[in-house]
């Protein structure tokens, strides 16, 4: 079993963000996943031009750190997202992520995978942020745990009590892998998104035929 952490916070080390992420990672580890993080803003992610050139030919022509990452989050079997709330948002550095991800939501990349969304915030905008991640989980076809907010003040470190609450967040994303769990309304919303994104994926046919031929065995797409 696999689990990615994304972090979204440029205070590299110092990230109340990341010790948050990694507290999730740490115990999801300590139950056997294979755990890696990402620090998404120590990478060069552009942001989308809206060429449309990864809805043509499924790859972004920039030449930077993204494919790389989205690589690693389509081998995963559960994706932790961390941003720091900014103006009671996402993180710039997030937001760009999550821009390029376009067609990776449209061919559904995380269907059947899990996920978890944290975040940290001084004080306001915590459950806002995490909602917005919980909401690019499901639009990339993955089914999320309760997510976490972290409200830390001026504090420099997490403190222990949030450390434990996103150690429970590991052992959570763990177990719902590994029993498949059903979250019936995620999955109502999942399926209905999936019959929008099945009218850009058949008319892609010609340009994706690997894409359309996956969508029709998957029972997607009924010829
Ligand atoms: C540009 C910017 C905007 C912020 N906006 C908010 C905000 O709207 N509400 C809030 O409570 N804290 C806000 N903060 C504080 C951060 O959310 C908080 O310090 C967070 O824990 C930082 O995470 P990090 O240590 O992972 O970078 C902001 C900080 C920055 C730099």
């Amino acid at each position: 079993m696999k689990i990615v952490g994304i972090c979204a916070s440029p205070r590299g080390r110092k990230s109340r963000t990341l010790a948050v992420v990694s507290a999730v990672l740490e115990s999801a580890g300590t139950r056997g996943a294979d755990v890696e993080t990402i620090d998404i803003a120590a990478r060069d992610i552009g942001f989308c031009d809206a060429c449309d050139t990864c809805h043509r030919t499924g790859t972004c022509w920039k030449d930077d750190d993204f494919s790389a990452v989205l690589e690693v989050v389509k081998g995963a079997d559960g994706v932790v997202l961390g941003s720091p709330v900014y103006i009671d948002n996402v993180s710039g550095q997030m937001k760009a992520f999550m821009d390029r991800m376009a067609d990776a939501i449209h061919y559904q990349v995380l269907s059947g995978k899990y996920g978890c969304s944290v975040s940290s915030t001084w004080e306001s905008g915590g459950n806002e942020v995490t909602r917005v991640l919980d909401h690019f989980l499901h639009y990339l076809g993955a089914q999320t745990i309760e997510g976490l907010a972290v409200p830390l003040g001026d504090r420099e470190e997490v403190p222990g009590s949030a450390l434990q609450e996103a150690g429970k967040r590991g052992e959570a994303l763990v177990d719902a892998i590994k029993t498949r769990t059903h979250f019936p309304d995620q999955e109502r919303w999942i399926a209905e998104n999936r019959d929008f994104f099945e009218t850009i994926v058949s008319s892609h046919k010609k340009e994706r035929p690997d894409e359309y031929a996956l969508w029709v065995q998957r029972g997607w797409i009924r010829e």
